[in-house]
């Protein structure tokens, strides 16, 4: 017998939610999630977010998104009715992209419809800094959602069953917010190699990594704060009939085989040469685009070339990976730490200031800070 996908699953309960609709209650949630950082990266997708190859990512311990949500009978019935506040202040625009979401996802979560909701997000680091912002952010009102369902209708009691739901919102938001529910490594996307991997929801892959990679750093050396000409999206949508396509896919299916070996040898030359490999081959995809595009920087260049010969020069097993961005994010583990100061120091501050230099870790999953 084939068995239901979560869509399916979540789609049948959404009719048990439907039929015990609940009007008049309120409350608030307030929940901090993770932003990650992905070490194969997820690039392009099928409709419903669904992505084209398995990514992995870790989570970081300070770069994060708090979000208070709360909910009180709605009067326009059956609308969605949000308010949203970004760091304190009304922010139209995001307003509309949660609005955007919430009538996306309202076919799982009905009572979405009968409630008003406000919503006040603020981030630990500064907007459009490198760090990805709308992980954190969509996994955090995911979460709150979740809390909401699961207070109004007895629902999600048991903790997998409470993350997977997160993930799987999370998901429908922004694809890379699905990673930003559990601590330390996470996947998402079927693959063979681990069992209960799912393109629908991220799920944490903690016990098939070696503890040497447990005090991972992620150091961000900010280049540009612009804000990026081409979206995610836009460049997920480039990818339909990018002419590297197939060997992109495949490439990530065999660079995540190998990373994962390397993930559960220790083998940190190997895992730092793949993560090198993804960083570069994501940017030379969209300057291979139709029509191209170009995110990184002459200063991104620069500072490549140093870290290169310090690679080089010092045989450490340090590497970078880039986002969708012109900000390198440097990643080792932190016994070399000082070496990697030192370097920066050095060498990359005649490029960048020492403020736009942000220093994170491999961190934990995210967390309900309150509830009323
Ligand atoms: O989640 P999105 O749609 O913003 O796409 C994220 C894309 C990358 O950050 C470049 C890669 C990834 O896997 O996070």
């Amino acid at each position: 017998m084939k068995t239901k996908s979560l869509t399916e699953k979540y789609l049948s309960d959404a009719n048990y939610l439907r039929s015990s609709r609940k009007f008049d209650e309120e409350g608030e949630f307030f929940w901090r999630s993770p932003s990650n950082i992905a070490l194969i990266k997820y690039w392009g997708k099928k409709e419903n977010q669904i992505p084209n190859n398995p990514s992995l990512s870790f989570s970081l311990s300070n770069s994060y998104t708090d979000t208070k949500i709360s909910y009180k009978p709605n009067k326009k019935d059956n609308q969605i009715n949000i308010e949203f506040y970004f760091e304190n202040t009304p922010n139209k625009e995001f307003e509309q992209r949660i609005k955007n979401y919430f009538e996306k996802i309202s076919d799982f979560e009905p009572f979405l419809k009968q409630y008003k909701i406000e919503i006040y997000s603020s981030n630990s680091f500064p907007h459009s800094s490198g760090i990805a912002s709308s992980a954190s952010a969509l996994s955090s009102i995911a979460l709150g959602i979740c809390s909401i369902e699961r207070k109004l209708f007895n629902t999600l009691d048991s903790r997998e069953e409470f993350y997977q739901k997160a993930s799987f919102l999370a998901r429908i938001g922004s694809g890379s917010a699905c990673r930003s529910i559990y601590d330390g490594f996470n996947l998402w996307g079927y693959t063979e190699f681990i069992a209960d991997s799912s393109d629908e929801v991220a799920i944490p892959i903690n016990n098939y990594v070696n503890d040497i990679f447990f005090d991972l750093r992620d150091t961000i050396l900010i280049v540009s704060s612009e804000k990026k000409k081409v979206s995610s999206s836009q460049g997920h949508s480039l990818m339909e009939k990018h002419i590297f396509a197939e060997a992109r896919y495949n490439k990530a299916i065999a660079n995540l085989k190998e990373f994962i070996s390397a993930l559960k040898t220790g083998d940190l030359n190997q895992s730092a040469n793949i993560i090198r490999n993804e960083a570069l081959m994501l940017h030379a995809l969209m300057m291979s685009s139709d029509p191209p595009f170009i995110l990184i920087k002459p200063e991104t260049l620069r500072i490549i070339n140093l870290i290169d010969n310090f690679i080089k020069d010092t045989n450490l097993p340090i590497t970078y990976t880039l986002d969708a961005g012109p900000n390198l994010h440097l990643i080792y583990p932190n016994q070399y730490h000082p070496q990697v100061l030192d370097f920066i120091k050095l060498l990359v501050i005649d490029i960048i200031n020492y403020e736009n230099i942000k220093f994170d870790f491999i961190g934990g999953g995210c967390q309900l800070l309150a509830e009323k």
